[in-house]
């Protein structure tokens, strides 16, 4: 909110510039009333009830705060894009910026979900359009009664929360580290170790997944392989294609059909593939060379795929491409064939590491060293490096706040959502390995629904098989 209190100054630019009486009287009047009365609740309305009634079940008299989070200022009076806390998300729906969701405790032990947001920009006190965030200038927002509608709880003005918060007696558990304003209200009202298991539930909740969430990601890992056909479309077949260029041309379908990418794409051309986080992108792909591509649609809903593609830019592998192509995966089919509720979580990371400790002893990259012992002293990480997986959801590294016996100590379940996702990388200096291998990295990464049967694949649409991938790219390039 602007701190300039002076009557006839208004801000532009991130200055205050002075303003006639005249025209603060005239931006007051003239406005249509656009209050609509035709809104129906949005589709997930049914499923944050149920998420929030899960979560005053497990806090039964406990006053629960939950805020959305405050926009991170980039520049001066320029802020970076906004995007709520997931959690916010997760029980509201709701995306708006510097909201808060309460859960008050009521005499049934249960609790009253209160959504505390910024109603419409007043026009009599000039707020509307002297404010740096009024709606002159950032858009039209919801009114409370419309909010109310779409969320299907009650709203309040975010105005009267501070002295909610200030009134507040008996347990309170805060989600920290989202809205300062609201840190420091309740500093003295929570204990860190109260706050730290609420941010664990909230983890926790989300690791089985609600129909609606399976949709939306299944949505999410469609979008996603439309988004690499765009790029294999795009990529030139004789001269080289900017990492950058490709990025965009993903950035696109993510704007397109969901509200941006997951998370920062890796565009990884050559050797860049060997660097698990090469999000600098500054490179080109080459025809010759292996394009590694790790990158995700975000959902309007804000839940992400998580996939990993890497091809030949030209259309075909060459005989060693190939050979490290199959044995990855050999090892993910192995991983995948993991995944099934019953497995410990840890499974199919074994199953997936196993199959690539196997081919890198044929390849005799372990000396004398059978199998058996390279894989105990975990001698195959210089080249495979990461886990194999993670839970996927409103985060791409999703619920990581659980506790370890629920998650990578835990049992798969039907619901949960996971990648698969090894690989080999070899870096160009690596003088253990043979020459060719050198500056060869492949990953395939995939979504998996774990159901009764076994496992979904998400983001099947897109092939794994090295033939498959061949067939795949000269579909598309006609
Ligand atoms: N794209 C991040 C990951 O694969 O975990
Ligand atoms: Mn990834
Ligand atoms: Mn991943």
């Amino acid at each position: 909110m602007a701190d300039e209190t002076d009557e006839n100054k208004t801000r532009k630019n991130g200055l205050y510039v002075d303003v006639s009486v005249e025209l603060a009287e005239n931006m007051k009047q003239g406005w249509a009333d656009t209050e609509r009365c035709d809104l129906e609740p949005i589709a997930q309305a049914p499923y944050t009830a149920r998420r929030r009634a899960a979560l005053s079940a497990r806090f039964p008299g406990e006053l629960l705060v939950v805020p959305a989070g405050n926009p991170k200022v980039r520049a001066n009076d320029t802020d970076y894009p906004f995007r709520p806390s997931s959690d916010y998300a997760y029980l509201t729906g709701d995306q708006s910026q510097d909201s808060v969701l309460v859960l008050q405790p009521d005499a049934d032990g249960k609790h009253l979900a209160v959504a505390y947001l910024l109603p419409r920009s007043d026009r009599e006190n000039g707020e509307f359009w002297r404010d740096y965030h009024g709606e002159l200038w950032d858009g039209r927002r919801n009114s409370l009664t419309e909010n109310e509608r779409l969320l299907g709880l009650p709203c309040r003005d975010i105005r009267t929360l501070a002295k909610r918060l200030a009134e507040a007696t008996g347990p309170i558990r805060l989600l920290r580290g989202y809205d300062t304003g609201v840190d420091a209200a309740l500093d003295h009202k929570v204990t860190a170790e109260r706050d730290a298991e609420f941010r664990v539930a909230l983890s926790e909740m989300r690791l089985l997944k609600d129909e609606f969430e399976i949709a939306d990601l299944r949505h999410a890992c469609q979008a996603t392989a439309r988004g690499f056909e765009d790029v294999v479309r795009f990529l030139g077949t004789d001269a080289p294609t900017a990492e950058r260029a490709i990025e965009g041309r993903f950035w696109m379908r993510a704007r397109t059909e969901g509200n941006d990418v997951g998370y920062a794409s890796v565009c990884a051309a050559g050797a860049h593939a060997t660097t698990l986080h090469w999000v600098r992108n500054d490179g080109e792909a080459r025809p010759g060379e292996l394009l590694l591509i790790d990158a995700g649609v975000e959902s309007s809903n804000l839940y992400t795929a998580d996939v990993t593609r890497t091809f030949p830019v030209d259309g075909r592998f060459t005989p060693v491409q190939r050979k490290v192509y199959d044995a990855v995966y050999a090892a993910q089919s192995a991983g995948i064939a993991a995944v099934r509720p019953g497995a410990k979580y840890r499974d199919f990371h074994h199953a997936a590491q196993r199959v690539l400790t196997e081919h890198l002893a044929s390849w005799g990259l372990f000396g004398e060293r059978s199998v058996d012992e390279a894989y105990e002293l975990g001698l195959y990480r210089r080249w495979t490096l990461a886990g194999t997986g993670h839970m996927i959801g409103l985060d791409v590294h999703d619920c990581a706040k659980a506790r370890t016996e629920l998650y990578v100590e835990g049992t798969l379940e039907t619901g949960m959502v996971l990648t698969v996702e090894p690989g080999l990388y070899f870096q160009l200096d690596d003088l253990t390995v043979p020459a060719e291998f050198r500056g060869i990295g492949v990953r395939i990464e995939d979504d998996l629904l774990v159901t009764d049967e076994g496992n979904e694949n998400l983001s099947a649409d897109l092939p794994r098989a090295a033939d498959e991938v061949e067939a795949w790219m000269a579909r598309l390039r006609g």
